[in-house]
């Protein structure tokens, strides 16, 4: 079955078991900054499993694109995916336990026939924060899996949370026998030896973990469940690897035509990375030095480097595009709608990758002849680790140079050194998960009103075709990224400056209405229409000047938020132009 098939399938099974179909949210969560990607379908939806209520109901099902990047140097391997999609289906207070598995046991058997004997499934084995979860086994031996093949584990196993913080619980899972030989007597589903792969997980969330480690009972019961796309595909499709499913097949035989050396590793890295790399494009993300543009960079850096190994020509990338998107155009029409845009983040990204190569070159060319004069035969640690750092220069180009060179590399100072600095940008990044829900204050909130005043007066300036591709707020600055193809003058900046003060000077009411998606694109409302949580959506209008689709929070007055100012205007990426500005009191 294709995977295609399979998503239509569940979301169609879940439909008729009440469930509303709700769109799959962007990859770059929606006005949250802090928060890196989307990384599991129940992330759009936490603040419904805290409590709000959905505009859809209690009960949902939908297919969220995913990125996660934890394991990205794994990727290559015959099983790590650092983009994939999951699908799911949630009870927001309604049912709960037995209904979720009785469900997931009809689907897995009925709808995609996989055989019971297959199937196995572990459970939460209890400690001093939640009890044994003893009813979903019930559940599960009251649909037909035999008790030995119900395996209770504890929190590292069956037990789920986003992050650190936040709506948790215990989960049931459900794993595949592969008919793999047992690793040994002990083999079971949490076992790594490949016999077992999970293939979905039913949450059952009751708690919320706070900052301080304790937990606070939710009001409602909820049901949140994953199920793998690809994974599960692989194994329908009874294959060993993703990358032999429908989704990466093409792209991997073409890469085996054009690749001059034969190297199954690269050519999974490069036809991962790439499709990644597109996904990201289109939700609106684009290189950069931090957080998630830092991601995407390293994504394509990757993908391009593995190009080179396999001695393929770095303008096929256009073409490997071009054969995802025809590939993949039914699962994502966002990819075709996106198609030139994202060849032209690859090109102008690999082209600077390209110049980082050479500066690196440079620099390691400049230590080996320092060495020679100093009558040494081995570049030290640190200088090592500065081609990384400040050059950004691979660490594995660096080894291939170091050997053709007949050079040694104090590589015992470089890992101590990258070690350190691993661990800094992993607090970072865990620093950004925890920061997940925003805290919104008055000057966010300000710079958020402020946002769309600008957007507005961007578009009324330098025409229509002016669409936000990003926006990132901190209590001293927005900075507010848009599609233009050109530079902003000094004089349009002003103009667009002047409009923003008068709207401002208007002190323009600011209202908030609940709509659907099909009435907001009516009243002329601008905004992301696509990838939204529900269908029912957010309009602020801003008195007569602006009508936007948006999450909020806004300013109740404009009069409220002191002079708008532009501190600089400047290139983001090819066709997209990047605003800084500040309010001053
Ligand atoms: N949140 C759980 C997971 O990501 C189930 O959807 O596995």
């Amino acid at each position: 079955m294709k995977a295609i098939d399979i998503r239509n399938k569940f979301l169609n099974f879940f439909e008729k078991h009440g469930h509303k179909i709700i769109p799959s949210a962007s990859l770059i969560p929606e006005n949250d900054p802090s928060v890196l990607f989307t990384t599991a379908g129940m992330q759009p939806l936490i603040p419904y499993l805290l409590g709000a209520k959905h505009p859809e109901g209690d009960k949902l099902t939908d297919y969220q694109k995913c990125v996660r990047t934890v394991d990205i140097e794994d990727v290559g391997d015959n099983r790590h995916l650092t983009f994939f999609e999951m699908l799911g289906n949630w009870s927001l207070g309604s049912y709960f336990k037995e209904e979720a598995i009785k469900m997931s046991y009809d689907f897995l058997t009925k709808e995609l026939h996989i055989p019971v004997e297959k199937l196995s499934v572990t459970c939460f084995a209890g400690d001093e924060d939640a009890k044994r979860d003893t009813v979903s086994a019930e559940c599960w031996k009251k649909v037909g899996i035999p008790e030995e093949r119900i395996y209770f584990f504890g929190k590292d196993n069956n037990w789920w949370i986003a992050g650190e913080e936040g709506p948790c619980g215990p989960d049931t899972e459900m794993f595949y026998d592969t008919g793999k030989q047992a690793c040994g007597e002990n083999c079971n589903p949490s076992c790594d030896c490949g016999k077992y792969v999970e293939i979905w997980n039913n949450v059952f969330i009751k708690k919320k973990k706070k900052p301080d480690g304790t937990y606070t009972k939710l009001t409602q019961r909820n049901v949140d469940t994953g199920l793998g796309l690809e994974r599960m595909a692989m194994l329908l499709q009874g294959k060993e690897t993703p990358y032999e499913i429908e989704i990466f097949a093409p792209i991997m035989k073409r890469l085996e035509e054009i690749a001059k050396v034969d190297e199954i590793q690269s050519r999974r890295i490069v036809a991962e990375h790439l499709r990644s790399s597109m996904m990201i494009i289109a939700d609106g993300g684009r290189p950069s030095n931090i957080d998630r543009g830092y991601v995407l960079r390293r994504l394509i850096r990757r993908m391009t480097r593995h190009l080179r190994k396999l001695e393929i020509d770095l303008n096929e990338i256009s073409n490997l595009v071009d054969l995802y998107v025809e590939n993949l155009k039914e699962m994502y029409p966002e990819l075709k709608e996106n198609k030139e845009i994202i060849k032209n983040v690859l090109i102008e990204e690999k082209n600077k990758f390209m110049r980082t190569l050479e500066n690196g070159e440079r620099e390691f060319n400049k230590a080996v002849e320092r060495i020679k004069k100093e009558g040494k035969n081995k570049i030290d640690g640190q200088t090592v680790f500065n081609l990384y750092e400040t050059y950004g220069f691979p660490q594995e180009i660096t080894i291939e140079l170091a050997k053709e060179n007949g050079v040694e590399l104090e590589l015992e100072k470089f890992d101590e050194l990258y070690k350190a600095h691993q661990e800094k940008s992993r607090l970072g990044a865990k620093q950004k998960f925890k920061g997940g829900l925003a805290e919104q204050n008055e000057q966010t909130t300000q710079y958020h009103t402020a946002t769309h005043l600008l957007h507005q007066a961007l578009r009324q300036v330098l025409g229509e075709h002016v669409k936000q591709s990003g926006s990132n707020i901190t209590t001293e600055r927005l900075r507010f990224d848009f599609t233009h193809p050109q530079k902003v003058t000094p004089e349009e900046l002003k103009k667009v400056e002047q409009i923003v003060n008068e709207q401002i000077q208007r002190d323009l009411k600011v209202t908030c209405e609940e709509m659907s998606l099909d009435e907001a694109k009516a009243t002329g409302a601008i905004g992301l229409f696509e990838s939204k949580y529900g269908d029912k959506v957010k309009v602020y209008t801003i008195g007569d000047f602006s009508k936007e689709i948006c999450g909020g929070p806004h300013v109740e007055r404009t009069g409220e938020m002191g002079k708008f100012i532009i501190k600089k205007e400047e290139a983001s990426s090819s066709g997209v132009r990047r605003i800084k500005a500040i309010l001053e009191k």
